[in-house]
């Protein structure tokens, strides 16, 4: 019965050379059930077969087929630990672990967050606390103590949201100025950013915004002061090359008061769209902090002096990344939020 050796063997060969060229777990499995299937497999088959064999060569043979069997067993497994480590042979399976990856999103500062932590982070470098208060006010810590009394027509410059005729929601920062002054003794810096809000909506005014409010008060606190440090901070904002001019303005909490100006960040001064050609472009209200003021909230003016600033964060963010609709910081829309990493 060398016919059925000769076949073991025959069959030892096909086996390793299809062993050889599977590629996947698929046709592992496929090679398995081939060759160990319990129904039609070809040892299963070789095992009837070996019932009509001479039975002097039946445990011959028998051997002959165990270990087959064994080979092919080992065979399949050595190939099944190769394919499992070899991640680039699973694309049978429906997957390819060498496609590249699904990366989270990653989330990113929302540009007015950007901007205001960079106000801060300046100011606190020249030591200024951060300070904040309530976004809704009293009537008394939003006007009246910053000299804008019930009927001072200086408070049209603000269209005020009313929660009641006494309060209101602040229509700026400069409340924060107030209830540190009550709490504390001078002198200190401080700057307070917030959220304001007032009754006014178009493409470049909203609803609610942010300011950034700035108090020094101390003993001979001077204009020279006032003007040397926001020179300092409008250089660190804009660039060193910046330049600032002071307007005569006014503010009823602040005498002298000014409109602060800077070179425009666009075209550097020589004049464009944004700048109306004017090469300037104006960035925030400041000046000596008013006597009455100080009286207010129970200085004495004739010791003490300070000055006072304010700006919009939206204003400096829409400058210094060319937005034009303030809308858009609103809209929520990830497009337009992403672009700001
Ligand atoms: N509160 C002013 C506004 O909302 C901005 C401002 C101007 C604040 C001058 C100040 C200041 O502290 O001194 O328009």
């Amino acid at each position: 019965m060398s016919d059925l050796k000769a076949q073991i063997q025959g069959i030892r060969d096909a086996f390793n050379q299809a062993l050889g060229q599977v590629e996947g777990l698929k046709g592992l499995e496929e090679l398995r059930n081939h060759y160990l299937g319990r129904k039609r497999g070809i040892i299963k088959d070789l095992l009837t077969d070996l019932r009509s064999a001479p039975k002097e060569l039946r445990p011959e043979l028998g051997q002959a087929v165990n270990r087959l069997k064994q080979a092919v067993e080992a065979g399949l497994s050595e190939k099944l630990e190769a394919l499992k480590s070899n991640v680039s042979s699973s694309k049978e399976d429906g997957i390819d672990l060498t496609l590249p990856g699904i990366a989270p999103e990653l989330g990113s500062l929302h540009p007015l967050n950007i901007v205001n932590r960079d106000l801060i982070r300046i100011f606190e470098r020249m030591g200024y606390e951060v300070a904040g208060a309530s976004e809704i006010e009293t009537d008394f810590y939003n006007f009246e103590a910053l000299g804008l009394t019930k009927d001072h027509p200086a408070r049209d410059m603000q269209d005020t949201f009313y929660v009641s005729d006494e309060v209101v929601l602040r229509t700026h920062t400069s409340n924060v100025q107030i209830h540190l002054m009550q709490e504390k003794k001078p002198p200190f810096k401080a700057i307070m950013p917030g959220r304001v809000y007032r009754k006014d909506a178009d493409i470049t005014h909203s609803p609610m915004f942010h300011q950034v409010e700035g108090l020094v008060v101390g003993e001979d606190i001077t204009f020279t002061d006032l003007k040397g440090t926001l020179e300092h901070f409008l250089k660190k904002l804009f660039g060193s090359d910046t330049k600032m001019r002071l307007r005569p303005s006014y503010f009823p909490f602040t005498e002298p008061s000014a409109e602060v100006d800077v070179t425009c960040i666009m075209c550097g001064g020589k004049g464009c769209r944004v700048c109306k050609n004017s090469g300037w472009l104006e960035i925030l209200g400041a000046g000596m902090v008013d006597p009455v003021v100080f009286q207010n909230v129970g200085y004495d003016p004739e010791t003490v002096s300070g000055f006072a600033f304010g700006l919009g964060v939206e204003r400096v963010a829409m400058l210094k990344y060319g937005i034009s609709d303030i809308r858009m910081f609103f809209d929520n829309d990830l497009r337009f939020l992403s672009q700001f990493n």
